[in-house]
């Protein structure tokens, strides 16, 4: 990360703090501050009382997550479908020394406070690597930490994630299950992470794909893992079977706190830094949390949608992650009805609500999505509510349940009529060679 942050730093897109800040609060606040008018990564110099810079926002912006991937015209889906589709099986990566590393204690590292209600300091941008205890096949995911002790950490495992399945088959033999926290990977190891691929599919093999060549691991001291070679922190350790303790509550994703509940307990076996290491923090819920994450959901609906429908031409999930919005290429009447029944079943904890739009109109602003809604048909035979289906799968009270389905498409058959207007040139003038 500390090369990405260097090309971040001579592109002008890193601006430092070099005041001391809070851990407690004020990292944060200044983070989300700073999010509201910019999208650069802020690095914090001087974290009181802590041995490590903090640096916050490194991928807030959905600009630099395409340029990762030479998505340079913005559209992020197709350009990922094109670089995973070849990856299967098991990925290459090259075993390497490791640059040079040191032993410390889990309280060494910045302990990041980030909610006002929040149980207490977090680990958010920890990437969990693990191996699926019956294929082997390593996975990559987000699952925020709570810290308790240096032994201790507890983590909140989503029951659709495919960490979960693992706990759960490795409890199912009495076993823990070998787990390495990544804070600070590689971009290519972040981007991956953030992606939910078929469960036999290699998320390392990802990476190597974003890379362009094998991926440098080593191998860890206390767990049977490897892990990139160049991440600046890795907590090595186990997830406990049979052991569920309290942790929570949280400042979560969806802008809410989610109540304390019994979570799995993760044993810390050592954690390592490298010399200078940078620690990476992430505000849940902030653009560095949702812009990643509406790129991976988007991209499985994407690849589900071109798997089942002609036309199928980006998706978004604006302007948040329950949102599915879909541009076509319409090829047949009704054309836009079948991309909605798709979408519902193609990620079934998003997708409450899908819109379908024709290629002039912007996915990523919601009010384009809507004049297209209003402006080219009936509200009544475009819209599709769909009751009593289950949603996201964290609702006790089933608030997330049911579906609404809006087609904002042209009518078949009269698309010339619907034709956006346009003056000619608008697009080229330079207002300052008329205001003067
Ligand atoms: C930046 C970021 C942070 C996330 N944090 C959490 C989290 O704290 N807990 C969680 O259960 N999921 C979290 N997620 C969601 C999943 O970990 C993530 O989507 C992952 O790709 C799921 O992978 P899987 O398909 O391998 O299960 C986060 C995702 C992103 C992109």
């Amino acid at each position: 990360m500390r090369s990405y942050l260097d090309q971040l730093r001579a592109a002008g897109d890193l601006d430092v703090v070099t005041r001391e800040v809070d851990p407690r609060f004020e990292l944060a606040a200044v983070t989300a501050r700073y999010q509201e008018a910019h999208d650069g990564a802020l690095l914090f110099e001087n974290v009181k009382g802590a041995a490590l810079p903090v640096v916050t926002n490194v991928f807030g912006s959905r600009r630099r997550i395409c340029a990762m991937i030479g998505a340079d015209d913005l559209a992020f889906c197709p350009a990922w479908h094109r670089l995973t589709a070849s990856v299967g099986g098991r990925g290459e990566t090259v075993a390497v020394e490791p640059p040079p590393r040191r032993e410390v204690k889990l309280s060494d590292l910045p302990h990041l406070t980030y909610f006002e209600k929040d149980a207490g300091p977090y680990i958010t941008a920890g990437i969990f690597l693990a191996r699926d205890p019956d294929t082997g096949v390593p996975n990559l995911s987000f699952h925020r930490s709570m810290h308790v002790s240096d032994d201790e950490l507890r983590v909140r495992l989503g029951s659709t994630h495919d960490l979960c399945r693992y706990a759960n088959a490795a409890e199912a033999r009495g076993e823990p299950l070998d787990v390495a926290i990544l804070i600070g990977a590689p971009p290519s190891v972040f981007l991956a992470a953030c992606a939910s691929i078929p469960p036999d599919a290699d998320e390392l093999a990802v990476a190597a794909a974003i890379e362009g060549g094998p991926l440098k691991v080593t191998p860890c001291e206390t767990i049977d893992l490897s892990v990139p070679a160049e991440t600046e922190i890795v907590i090595e350790g186990r997830i406990l079977p049979g052991q569920l303790r309290p942790e929570g509550p949280f400042g979560e994703f969806m802008g809410i706190y989610v109540p304390e509940g019994d979570n799995h307990v993760f044993e810390v076996t050592r954690v390592t830094v490298r010399e200078g290491a940078v620690y990476h923090g992430l505000v849940c819920g902030s653009p560095e949390d949702l812009i990643p994450l509406d790129t991976a959901i988007a991209s499985k609906l994407y690849r589900h949608l071109t798997a089942v429908l002609p036309g199928i031409l980006d998706v978004s999930c604006k302007p948040y992650l329950m949102n599915t919005v879909v541009k076509i290429d319409q090829q047949y009447e009704g054309h836009a009805k079948h991309v909605l029944l798709a979408a519902f079943g193609a990620h079934l904890d998003y997708s409450k609500t899908c819109m379908v739009v024709d290629p002039d109109v912007d996915i990523h602003d919601l009010n384009d999505v809507w004049w297209a809604f209003v402006t080219r048909g009936r509200a009544d035979t475009r819209s599709l509510v769909i009751p009593d289906v289950p949603g996201f799968y964290r609702d006790p009270h089933k608030d997330h349940w049911g579906r609404l389905g809006i087609d904002a498409t042209k009518p078949w058959g009269r698309e010339a009529e619907f034709e956006r207007k346009a003056i000619p040139g608008a697009a080229e003038i330079d207002l300052s060679d008329y205001l003067k």
